[in-house]
Order: structure tokens, then C-alpha cells, then sequence
């Protein structure tokens, strides 16, 4: 299926690893010209040189959380490439503990890590995409926004909740000026050097354990599962997709809606 991505601009935030990283392949392999972001600066030009053989890519060393992050992000879009089509919030982190135990700084960090810096940088784009009726947004959440991941999570569950939410009220608010918005979900994904690779070495009996237990098709996701459904979001294929929550977890969760 041609997704008819072809010469549109993405901006991707937290590109330089993992499941961002596996967005940026997945968007510029469908032709798109793409920014994205990270903190450090160092790993970030590294990605980037070891992407640019695939496309147009720009990395712009920043954080995310900082007030004028949406606007940086857009005016790189707009002067390297002309414009901005396409937005994926991807970074993200989380921080557990037991609810009694997490102090206000913790949830101050991961609030505006998860959700407000996306909420900043959604609404610094969403206007310009407004102004040229036409545009994707999604959001990557967790499965652990839509269902709960379990003790410790307070912060991750409902920063996640509160994304997908927000989506919602976004998809339904710009859908007037042909603006999508949505978001996805995925269960546990591995790739080197992420979080389930560290403890699948750490921990390769309890980790098979997980897997027997809790992922019904026997193995993790990857970062390319994921950036084929993103792929498929940003294009006009999914032109009647507005508002909603795509897990991307292999029956992970256990959720009914
Ligand atoms: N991995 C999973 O199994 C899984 C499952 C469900 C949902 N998710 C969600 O998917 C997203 C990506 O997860 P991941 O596992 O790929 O994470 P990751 O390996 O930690 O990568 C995060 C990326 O975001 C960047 N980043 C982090 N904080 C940033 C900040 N303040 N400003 C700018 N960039 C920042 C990181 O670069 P720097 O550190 O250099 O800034 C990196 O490029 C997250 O939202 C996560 O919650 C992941």
C-alpha cells in the first residue's frame, strides 16, 4: 500500500533511540523529510548521520520540556523543509514507586516529561496545521494508559490516561479544520539497549516468566510494529481515523475498550 507520505514533514520528539528512533526509519523510508529531538546532543548527530542515507532529517539537541520547545521544533520545520505535516509525541519516561513514597518533585518531573511538555508542543503545531487544514498528531501513550500496568505506576498510568484523553478533546476540537489526532498504545517492546533488553539479561528466567504469562503471542514487540501503525496514522490512508486509542501490543493488554 502506497501511504502517500512522500515529500511530508514530521517532526518526531525522542528520535535518537529506541522506539522514536524506530518511528524516524519507519517515517523517512515513506519518504517523509523529518526533525526530531533529544537531549543529548552527542547521540543525537550520531542517529542522525547514521539516518540521513535514508532521507531529508534535521536533529535539533533539545528538551522537551522547556517552554519554547513546540515553537524551536516548528520553526526547524518550517525553515529546512517548508512546513510541518505530521507530529508524533514520542518521548517519555517514568519514574516508579510506591504512591505513599513518590514526593511532588517525582510527579512534578514525569508530569511535565509524559504530558505537559506535549501538551506545549501539541499546541504550538496543531495552530499551524489549523492554518493549513491538514495535518496528523499522535501521541504515543502505553497500554498502561488505558488499563492499569500495576503497583508502583501511579505516575506512568496516569500521565499516559491523562494523553490519550487529551487526544480525544484535541481530535474532536481540529477535526473541523482536517486535522487527526491520535494516539497509540503499545504493550512491551524490546530493542537493544531499552529497558526490557536490560532486564531480559539481567533476568532471562523471570523475563521468559513475563513472557509465558503475559504475552500472548511468546515474544515482545519491536520498534518497527510500532512505527508501521504511527506510519499508517500520519497518512491520509487513515483519513477516517480521528480520536481514537490503536493498541500496539500483541493481546498484551486485557482491556475490552
Ligand atoms: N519501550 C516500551 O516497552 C514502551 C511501552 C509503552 C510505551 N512506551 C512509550 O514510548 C515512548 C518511547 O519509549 P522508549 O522505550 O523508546 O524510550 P527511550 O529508549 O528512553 O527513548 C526516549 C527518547 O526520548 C528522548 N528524550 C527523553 N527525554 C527527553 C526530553 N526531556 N527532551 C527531549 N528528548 C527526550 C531520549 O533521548 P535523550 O535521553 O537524549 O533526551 C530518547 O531519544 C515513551 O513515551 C514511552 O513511555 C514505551
Amino acid at each position: 500500500m502506497d501511504l502517500g507520505l512522500s515529500g511530508k514533514v514530521a517532526i518526531v520528539t525522542g528520535g535518537s533511540r529506541g522506539i522514536g528512533r524506530g518511528i524516524v526509519e519507519g517515517l523517512l523510508a515513506e519518504g517523509c523529510k523529518v526533525v526530531t529531538c533529544a537531549r543529548n546532543a552527542e547521540k543525537l548527530q550520531q542517529a542522525v548521520d547514521e539516518l540521513r542515507a535514508s532521507g531529508d532529517i534535521v536533529g535539533v539537541p533539545l528538551d522537551i520540556t522547556s517552554r519554547d520547545a513546540g515553537e524551536t521544533l516548528l520553526a526547524k520545520a518550517k525553515a529546512e523543509f517548508g512546513a510541518v505535516d505530521v507530529l508524533v509525541n514520542n518521548a517519555g519516561g517514568n519514574k516508579r514507586g510506591a504512591f505513599v513514597e513518590l514526593s511532588d518533585e517525582d510527579w512534578q518531573t514525569v508530569l511535565e516529561l509524559n504530558f505537559n511538555s506535549h501538551v506545549r508542543v501539541a499546541r504550538a503545531v496543531a495552530g499551524e496545521m489549523q492554518k493549513r487544514k491538514s495535518g496528523s498528531i499522535i501521541f504515543i501513550a502505553s497500554i498502561f494508559g488505558r488499563e492499569a500496568g500495576g503497583k508502583g505506576l501511579a505516575i506512568y498510568n496516569s500521565t499516559k490516561s491523562a494523553m490519550i484523553s487529551m487526544a480525544k478533546i484535541m481530535a474532536m476540537e481540529l477535526a473541523a479544520d482536517n486535522v487527526r489526532v491520535n494516539s497509540v498504545a503499545p504493550g512491551s517492546i524490546r530493542f537493544p539497549g531499552g529497558s526490557w533488553d536490560r532486564r531480559c539479561i539481567e533476568d532471562p528466567e523471570g523475563m521468559q516468566a513475563f513472557i509465558d504469562r503475559e504475552l500472548p503471542l511468546g515474544r515482545f514487540g519491536t520498534v518497527e510494529e510500532v512505527a508501521n501503525v504511527v506510519a499508517f496514522l500520519a497518512s491520509e490512508r487513515a483519513s477516517l481515523v480521528t480520536g481514537t486509542c490503536i493498541n500496539v501490543d500483541g493481546c498484551q493488554s486485557r482491556s475490552l475498550i
